[in-house]
This record gives structure tokens, sequence and C-alpha cells, in this order.
């Protein structure tokens, strides 16, 4: 069976970060969303692997040879034209995907749940489509399936009126036809072909549409809090893994320091996850901090932030706190006499001080 990763969209929640990486890129725990999604493919022996989006392949093949398992898998780069909905991301990948069955996740999902399990049930029932869906206490929010005797009668986009708790997840599995749904529907109100409209054309010309219940974890990465708390409950489940070195440094907690990276005369309060080549010196790092490669601190206290590869943050006073910041960024205090603020930012940035 095919897997087709969805990784186009615009990731507008997300800007300015987004517009130098792509949001499935983003590191969790200094380990990129898509590669979350890639490990429980191959788990689930699934290794035949389109990943879509409206980038250059060049990105993605960059990003894919530091996936430690990149052997196991047979990767095809689908381009979509433009971020126009998920059914025009289905029909853009149907040269890769043919006329087998396929598993299509949306590239911003993380969850805990065996694909095995869900791909095993929709192969034996030998339906069109299955989706897996999620209880939830706030189903007003999501896109919600109305189900009857095991099947899938209707799906509603946030209904204010819900007819089930059940939430529509990222995760789907078809067969061919909704190639055909995909070419007969029109945009939304939103102007974006919609994979929900296509399912629901599957349902109006009498296709069985049947579903699955996720038990486990299951979120849907959409913005910087989003992005934050994941980073928090994937630094909870670390193990404890020091390569680089440690010097007059007081450490709590459970801490990943990487090769060539250096922590000199500060405290660490973990879980904490630092890459290769970073230099720390005189500063405080606190829980939930991701840091990536050759990144350099110095004289500052951070926590609960995720900063990328090669940004240098030096001499601030105040705690940064809750941020993500780009690679390459630079923060530091200002040498002028007068109080000042210099900045240089992007679109939508959001810079909040003390
Ligand atoms: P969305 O969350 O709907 O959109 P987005 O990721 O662009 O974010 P924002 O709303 O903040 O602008 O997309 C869900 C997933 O589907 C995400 O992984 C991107 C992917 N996607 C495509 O691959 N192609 C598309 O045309 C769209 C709309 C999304």
């Amino acid at each position: 069976m095919k897997a087709l990763i969805l990784c186009g969209g615009m990731g507008s929640r997300l800007w300015p970060v987004t517009l130098s990486i792509q949001k499935q890129l983003i590191p969790i725990a200094n380990k990129p969303i898509l590669f979350y999604i890639i490990d429980s493919l191959v788990e689930a022996n699934i290794v035949d692997i389109g990943i879509l989006s409206n980038q250059k392949e060049e990105i993605f093949n960059r990003a894919l040879s530091f996936y430690e398992k990149r052997e196991k898998i047979k990767y095809t780069y689908i381009d979509q034209d433009k971020p126009i909905g998920l059914a025009n991301a289905v029909v853009s990948a149907r040269g890769f995907i043919g006329d087998e069955k396929f598993i299509m996740i949306l590239g911003d999902n993380i969850y805990q749940f065996s694909l095995k399990k869900f791909l095993d049930k929709f192969n034996s029932e030998k339906v069109n489509c299955s989706i897996l869906l999620k209880e939830v206490e706030n189903p007003s929010q999501f896109g919600v399936a109305d189900v009857l005797n095991g099947k899938i009668v209707d799906l509603v986009e946030k209904p204010k009126n819900p007819p089930t708790n059940l939430a529509i997840t990222g995760i789907y599995a078809f067969d061919s036809n909704i190639f055909k749904a995909c070419e007969n529907i029109k945009p939304s109100w939103r102007g974006e072909y919609e994979i929900t409209d296509a399912i629901k054309w599957l349902l109006d010309n009498n296709y069985s549409v049947t579903y699955d219940i996720l038990e486990g974890e299951w979120k849907d990465l959409g913005g910087p809090e989003d992005i934050l708390k994941e980073n928090m409950n994937k630094l909870i489940d670390i193990e404890n893994n020091v390569s680089g070195e440690i010097i007059s440094t007081n450490i709590t907690g459970k801490i990943v320091l990487g090769k060539d990276s250096k922590i000199i005369n500060s405290i660490i309060r973990g879980p904490v996850s630092i890459g290769d080549g970073v230099m720390i010196q005189n500063s405080y790092i606190g829980p939930y901090t991701s840091l990536g490669n050759n990144v350099s601190i110095s004289n500052c206290q951070i926590e609960n932030s995720i900063i990328l590869d090669e940004s240098n943050i030096s001499n601030i006073d105040s705690i940064i706190d809750s941020s993500i910041v780009e690679k390459g960024s630079v923060i530091k205090k200002s040498t002028q006499l007068r109080k000042v603020n210099s900045f240089l930012l992007a679109k939508n940035s959001l810079v909040i001080v003390d």
C-alpha cells in the first residue's frame, strides 16, 4: 500500500516562521513533525511514501537526508501547483497512486495510534473509504462525522449542533474512486477543493464510507501554541542522552545534549533537548526547551521555547518564554546608551517586550 503525506498549504497561522520553513518540517523535540508521521508508516510496513507540497523538492530532499530510517523508505516527491485544497492535492497525486488503495495523512497531524489496525480494518471491510475519527469534547470546532451502524452517513464542518462528538482527524484510507469524487466537486465558499465534499460525493453516489476510532493522542498542529504544547509533550518522554561537554553546570531533569555541544557555567532544568554544536554559557535553560544545531546562547534565560538551528541569543535580561525562533535569528541586547528596541522583522512577526 502507498501513503500520501500532505505537506502543502500556506501555514499562515505560523507566519512568519513558515515563510522560510514548511510547517511539517518544524522540529518538535528536535525532530521534524513529518518524521513522526513517517515513523508511524514504517511501523505499519508502509514504505512507498509520496510527499506532496507546493515547495521545492530540494527542501524535502535535504530534510529527509537527516531522517535516520531514510534507507527503509521509497520516497516520491509530488508537486501541488497551488494550495487550493486537500481534494486538489489528491488529484495532484494521481500519477503516484495509480489505481491502488492508499492512506492519506495531513502532514501537520501528530498521533499515537497503530495505522496497521486502521488499515487492516479498511482492507478487510472492502469499503471505498475509511476515515479515522477521534472523540472530542468540543466537536463544534472540528469537522464532525454523523454515523449509523458502523458507517458514515454525513460530514459537517464546525456544526453548531454536532450530531456526534466524533471529529474528523487528518487520516484517511481511499480506493481509487476518490479521484472521480475529487474531480466532480466545486470549490467551497473559501475557494478550496474540500476533501469532505469529495467524501460526501462518495456518500451521495452510494459508495461505502466507514470509520475507525483513534483511541490514543491526536493533535492537529495549526498555530504556535499547538507547536509549543506538542514540543512539551514530546520532551516529557525523552531519555537522558549526553554526548557533549558539561562544565560547572547544575542540571536537573532529563536532557539530550548532542555531539560537539558545550554547556558552561549554566543551569539546566529538564526536560530539554539540545542539538549538535551548540554553545551555552552563563545561562538558564528551563523546561520544555528545544535548541537546534549550532545554536549559541549566552547570558540568557529561556524556557518553553523552540530555537532553530544557527540562532544566536545573548545578553537578554528578561526570560524568553513560549517563543519559536526560526533558523539563523539573532536576539541581542542593545549597545546604545539610550534604552532602545530595534527590530528587523518579517511579515506577521510578533514581538512582546517587557
Ligand atoms: P490546513 O491546516 O488547512 O492549512 P495550512 O497548513 O496551510 O495552515 P493555515 O490554515 O494556518 O494557513 O492544512 C492541513 C494540512 O494539509 C497541512 O499539512 C497542509 C496540507 N495542505 C496541502 O497539502 N495542500 C493544500 O492545498 C492545503 C489547503 C493543505
